[in-house]
């Protein structure tokens, strides 16, 4: 197949030779960063917040946040005297100390980032939920955990399941005429009383920062600790991948709830002193190109669904907005379409870079950089310091484009620290002792870009023939008709597999025998006679989690008549 490529970007980016620094940089050589490598003493919210607010960028635009019904801004001095007064009130009104986990289960809003900072500042873990979990969901996280203390508000209380919570202690509820009664407390009226100073709690580098829960093929969501030393990887990848600059207005439109609204929602642009845009509610592609267009957002960070969903919604609203501040553009969480990348050049005159990386890996790992020539459909090359591989299942590396396990050599700093209670899964992951195997497919071109291929349990094996879903899926889309699409492997006793598609039309076309024949059709001669899919059905949406990856898993439990196990990731 021809490879589709963009040329590098001329420009002053942070990143200038990929090459060269590829060779020499050290992770210690980023340390010198923090205000840790002189002092010793080591926070993260301290590194984000205080460092700024204590220096020149004092009166810096921190936070702005917009929502249909506020619209504030927030300087780092703001920012640290809102996080003393969280840490504050959860000191003193339910007795947190360092290693306490504290979770957070509330809409995007102000008080959601002084409480996750806050949290981090007295040493506690914070875990951050997303505001969509039922009750089911929320149980398993705070359950397996043992969190101490729960800040929520009073709409999302009955999705808590407080009885079956004994480590529980303490609810903060953020809402208006909160009654105190039991184990509620009002939040807000204890935050206005609490002092704006407050003695940080040092920690070491090793001591536990954040919990994000994470769903695998089997069993419950599992606990991915991160640890303050994290924040070395943070800074150095704000700094490289999303080449954040001193007048960059950020927006990341991740949810703090998953790990890409923490990394890089809120430690990496903070850690870089970034002004940072947080937008409330839901999205809408009007919605969204107003938010670029009235804070002149120059660096965004979004994801291929919500990139195929402005595709989708088409030229009228995109042409009514002027998106001309902006000049970097990346996605994460699952693989960038090269029609998306070929419309972002199209529509904002902007390459889409692709990053690729896991909640686990706490970090980006394989990018593209405006610096280097981007390749249509690669995931990129790893950050300087890291070191990535293809290993077969005996955890030999294999030479450039063959397919297998996509491995890292251990020894980035933000790698997880532990599976909360779950010593072997996190062993899991480590087979052959210093590589960290990623349950992700791909192979490496002659030139060390990474091709994504699928999941390890997902990619497709058709009478004799490896298929990547991505790949067929990515195709589909490419067709006018489609709006999404979801590959999975089917059983066939002649074949082994076969695959098919579940596809998803876009407004305007009717379902027929004669369109998926043309659907077939054009996969066929786009791809490959084996890549084509057998049978498709016609859905009216495609299962993916909050996160915008298509849940393939869900569609071969309905395929095969099973139970879908785990849904408390899916989008709705
Ligand atoms: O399969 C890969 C996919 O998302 C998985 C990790 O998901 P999660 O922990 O939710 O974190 C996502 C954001 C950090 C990976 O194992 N994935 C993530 N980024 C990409 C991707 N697949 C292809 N291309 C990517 N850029």
């Amino acid at each position: 197949m021809k490879m589709e490529a963009f040329p590098p970007v001329e420009g002053n980016y942070n990143l200038q030779n990929y090459e060269e620094m590829y060779e020499k940089f050290q992770w210690d050589q980023a340390e010198e960063q923090f205000s840790w490598h002189t002092t010793g003493k080591v926070n993260l919210a301290y590194e984000a917040v205080d460092r700024h607010a204590e220096g020149s960028k004092k009166d810096k635009a921190a936070l702005c946040y917009l929502s249909s019904t506020r619209n504030e801004t927030y300087t780092f001095n703001d920012l640290k005297q809102m996080t003393n007064k969280a840490g504050n009130v959860l000191r003193t009104k339910a007795g947190v100390k360092k290693g306490d986990r504290v979770f957070i289960f509330m809409p995007r809003s102000p008080e959601l980032y002084f409480a996750l900072l806050g949290v981090i500042k007295i040493g506690a873990i914070v875990g951050p939920l997303f505001e969509a979990f039922m009750e089911d969901a929320v149980r398993d996280r705070l359950y397996d955990s043992s969190a101490k203390v729960l800040i929520t508000t009073p709409e999302l209380l009955e999705r808590v399941p407080v009885q079956d919570l004994p480590a529980l202690e303490t609810i903060f509820l953020i809402g208006e005429n909160i009654e105190e009664k039991d184990q509620y407390v009002d939040y807000q009226k204890h935050f206005q009383e609490a002092s704006a100073q407050l003695d940080i709690e040092w920690v070491e580098r090793t001591d536990g920062l954040i919990l994000h829960y994470t769903s695998g093929s089997t069993g419950k969501p599992k606990g991915v600790l991160h640890v303050h030393n994290a924040m070395v990887q943070h800074y150095q990848s704000a700094k490289w991948v999303l080449d954040l600059q001193e007048d960059d207005i950020y927006w990341c439109t991740a949810d703090p709830g998953w790990v890409t609204g923490t990394s890089y929602g809120i430690f990496g642009p903070w850690l870089t002193g970034t002004t940072n845009i947080v937008a409330g509610g839901r999205f809408s592609p009007e919605g969204w190109y107003k938010t670029i267009e009235s804070f002149g957002v120059t660096v965004w960070y979004s994801a291929p669904t919500s990139f195929r969903m402005l595709m989708a919604a088409g030229e009228p609203a995109l042409k009514s907005h002027n998106l001309t501040s902006l000049r970097h553009v990346l996605s994460v969480g699952e693989p960038l379409n090269p029609e998306v990348i070929r419309w972002g050049q199209e529509s904002f005159k902007k390459r889409i870079h692709d990053t690729w990386w896991m909640t686990e890996t706490g970090a980006q790992l394989i990018c593209n950089y405006p610096c280097m020539e981007l390749r249509l459909g690669s995931m990129g090359k790893p950050l300087p310091g890291v070191e990535a591989a293809i290993l077969d299942d005996e955890g030999n590396i294999l030479p450039p484009n063959q397919m297998g396990n996509l491995a890292i050599k251990k020894g980035w700093p933000s790698l997880m620290h532990t599976i909360w209670n779950n010593q072997e899964k996190y062993d899991s992951y480590f087979p052959f002792s210093d590589w960290y195997v990623s349950g992700d497919s791909a192979y490496m071109d002659e030139e060390g870009y990474f091709w994504f291929q699928g999941r390890v349990d997902d990619v497709i094996m058709t009478a004799g023939e490896r298929v990547g879903p991505f790949e067929v899926e990515s195709k589909l889309i490419e067709h006018p008709a489609v709006a999404e699409a979801g590959v999975i492997g089917k059983p066939d006793h002649i074949r082994g597999e076969i695959i098919k598609a579940f596809v998803a039309l876009n407004d305007g076309y009717t379902e027929s025998d004669q369109l998926k024949e043309e659907i077939r059709h054009f996969v066929k001669t786009g791809l490959a006679a084996h890549s084509a899919p057998r049978e498709i059905e016609f859905c009216e949406k495609i299962p993916k989690t909050r996160s915008g990856k298509i849940m393939r898993r869900v569609l071969k439990a309905w395929e095969l008549g099973l139970p879908t196990g785990d849904l408390s990731t899916l989008e709705d």
